[in-house]
């Protein structure tokens, strides 16, 4: 990779800004397109509403991406969750950001979760070709107290309506496996800190985040893991897997974060001289 395009993964500047501006016309297209072409919605996805665990099909299941932060043995997403979260059986509320989330809302043992959300740009499995469904689609949802709030995770007043959906409650799991979705995530690590961090805010004490991150961030993470586990002192369980793709059936880059008792309030970020030195290092590879 040539050094101009490798400094221009990470803008700086007014290139920070035409590159928010890019993402955010792109973003716009894809949902202008989408209304009034439900279906070019497989034009750029092919993950939508997937299982948590494999049933078949074609997609990958988020375990698929998730697995390598996994306990060694771990089988199944679904009984992993229930195990960290089993105190909290019956009270549980989860958010799947960057989806519907529909398809892991049925995944869990009924009962397990009270509430559910998915956040996705848009609900993507509403189309012509699926309404012979869509009675018994929005039914599966409201049996599950499951809500799909259509918005862009950039946007501060998605988070406003979030917290009022939550009613003072926090999250027991976040999960996002947004997959080529990443392509309309922010590329500077000054926004994405930002992201990270009002996500760690919205999950409760005890409460688990299972998330991708743009494989563009590759060159931090370890260095950031590292950062997190010293400043935290364990009470934060952190585990990580770089991957080389965003979709396909290659390796995603994750994060899993399990927020113990004790976990502070904030989440420790690298500082911007830190970021520099990385970003250099990386340029003399
Ligand atoms: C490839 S699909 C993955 C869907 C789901 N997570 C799965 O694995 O089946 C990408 C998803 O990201 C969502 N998405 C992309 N950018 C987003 C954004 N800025 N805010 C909210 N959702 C976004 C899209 O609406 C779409 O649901």
């Amino acid at each position: 990779m040539s050094d101009s395009h490798k400094s221009s993964r990470f803008p700086q500047g007014d290139d920070r800004r035409v590159a928010h501006e890019e993402t955010e016309r792109q973003t716009k297209r894809l949902i202008d397109r989408f209304k009034t072409n439900p279906q070019s919605i497989f034009d750029r996805y092919f993950w939508l509403d997937t299982d948590l665990d494999y049933k078949g099909g074609s997609s990958l299941s988020y375990y698929e991406t998730f697995k390598d932060v996994l306990p060694e043995g771990t089988k199944l997403l679904k009984d992993y969750i229930e195990e960290v979260l089993k105190a909290r059986w019956g009270d549980a509320v989860f958010a799947d950001f960057g989806g519907v989330g529909s398809n892991i809302a049925k995944a869990f043992t009924p009962g397990f979760f009270k509430r559910s959300f998915g956040v996705a740009l848009f609900d993507e499995r509403f189309r012509p070709s699926t309404e012979w469904r869509t009675e018994e689609m929005r039914a599966a949802d409201a049996a599950l107290n499951h809500t799909v709030i259509e918005g862009d995770l950039r946007d501060p007043d998605l988070y406003e309506h979030l917290r009022k959906e939550l009613q003072g409650e926090k999250l027991d799991l976040l999960i996002e496996r947004m997959g080529k979705g990443l392509e309309f995530s922010p590329t500077d690590t000054r926004t994405v800190g930002a992201l990270l961090q009002t996500w760690y805010d919205l999950v409760r004490e005890d409460g688990l985040m299972l998330i991708q991150i743009p494989i563009h961030f590759n060159i931090f993470i370890k260095a950031w893991v590292e950062e997190v586990q010293k400043e935290t002192g364990g009470t934060l369980e952190i585990r990580y897997a770089i991957g080389d793709s965003d979709a396909g059936t290659d390796a995603q880059s994750v994060l899993l974060i399990h927020k113990q008792p004790g976990a502070p309030e904030k989440l420790p970020m690298l500082t911007a001289t830190e970021v520099e030195e990385l970003i250099q290092h990386d340029r003399k590879k």
